[in-house]
């Protein structure tokens, strides 16, 4: 069965860059930070993954001119990228070379790049691209970890020691037991320890959850540290949670909103699904009334 795109539009703001630029606008009027994801998975194909990295070029240099015709500060607005699609599953030394075209890119238009991390049978590989190019790339490239693997905490404490920026999610992907935690109140532990290490020793972590267990963990322990709260970012997805997020801006928090879009928006829009009952709900709901 085919989906129509109308069932994702709430947590995919276009299948085109035109079409999703306007749903920018109004997130940073509300002091909304961004980043913004071209959506897509392993790609196979040499000229397709290089086409990927030239897209990828081709939005940073968008975007920024946006940014700038709007005045937002550079840290407004980012991009994160899946290093899967731009030659990682194919060969190394493509994917490096393309990696390094997009930051040189990235670098020159003053916008931040993150590496999205996906299954564990890339996990190492994309920790060893991003600790290749960091060196050259300090200001303008971070990468994410997520709370369910078991390796987690050794790579947090590498990350703090690199002062590399890195965003810390759950993670979507279905793991084994045998590498990561499969019960909520155990992600969610390993998850609070993580944060307190990134935001005590590490570089302007982005602290990515709708979980209000996390947040409020977070906001009590940079309250009772006394951590600046400039010196990190709350970040969700597009279409969740959107009067919190407000909320936490308001509070004085930075937000970021993690904002997909493209053709291939269909794994994305399925990992939502099965995220969350209320996503279905809403999915269900749009197809009974058409
Ligand atoms: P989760 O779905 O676990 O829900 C926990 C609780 O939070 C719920 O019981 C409820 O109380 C509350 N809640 C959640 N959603 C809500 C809603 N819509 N309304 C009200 N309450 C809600 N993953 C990955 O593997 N690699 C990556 O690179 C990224 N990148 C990424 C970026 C950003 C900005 C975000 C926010 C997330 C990711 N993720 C990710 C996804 C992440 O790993 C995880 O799968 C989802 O964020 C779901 O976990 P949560 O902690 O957000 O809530």
């Amino acid at each position: 069965m085919t989906l129509p795109f109308a069932l994702a539009r709430r947590f995919v703001a276009g299948q085109t860059l035109e079409a999703a630029l306007p749903a920018l606008d109004p997130l940073l009027d509300d002091g909304l930070f961004i980043t913004l994801d071209l959506l897509g998975e392993h790609v196979h194909d040499r000229g397709r993954a290089t086409g990927f990295a030239r897209a990828y070029s081709d939005l940073i240099e968008r975007l920024a001119s946006h940014r700038d015709d709007r005045g937002a500060a550079p840290e407004a607005v980012g991009i994160s990228i899946k290093l899967s699609m731009i030659g990682q599953v194919i060969d190394r030394d493509l994917c490096e070379e393309n990696l390094r075209a997009v930051l040189t890119q990235a670098r020159d238009a003053d916008l931040f790049v993150r590496l999205d991390m996906e299954g564990t049978d890339v996990t190492q590989s994309t920790l060893d691209l991003f600790e290749a190019v960091y060196p050259d790339f300090p200001d303008h490239v971070g990468t994410v970890l997520q709370a369910y693997l078991h390796r987690t905490a050794g790579d947090t404490a590498r990350m703090c020691d690199l002062d590399a920026r890195v965003r810390l999610c759950k993670g979507a992907y279905k793991e084994p037991s045998s590498i990561a935690y499969q019960d909520m109140p155990t992600v969610r532990w390993h998850y609070r320890q993580h944060a307190k290490k990134l935001l005590t020793d590490g570089r302007y972590p982005g602290i990515a959850t709708h979980d209000d267990q996390l947040i409020d963990a977070v906001r009590q322990f940079v309250d009772d540290r006394g951590i600046d709260r400039d010196g990190f970012e709350f970040q969700m997805l597009y279409g969740l949670r959107p009067d919190t997020q407000r909320q936490l801006v308001e509070d004085g928090y930075r937000m970021r909103v993690y904002v997909p879009y493209g053709t291939e928006w269909l794994p994305y829009f399925s990992r939502r699904i099965r995220e969350r009952k209320e996503n279905a709900l809403f999915v269900v709901k749009a197809l009974v009334r058409g």
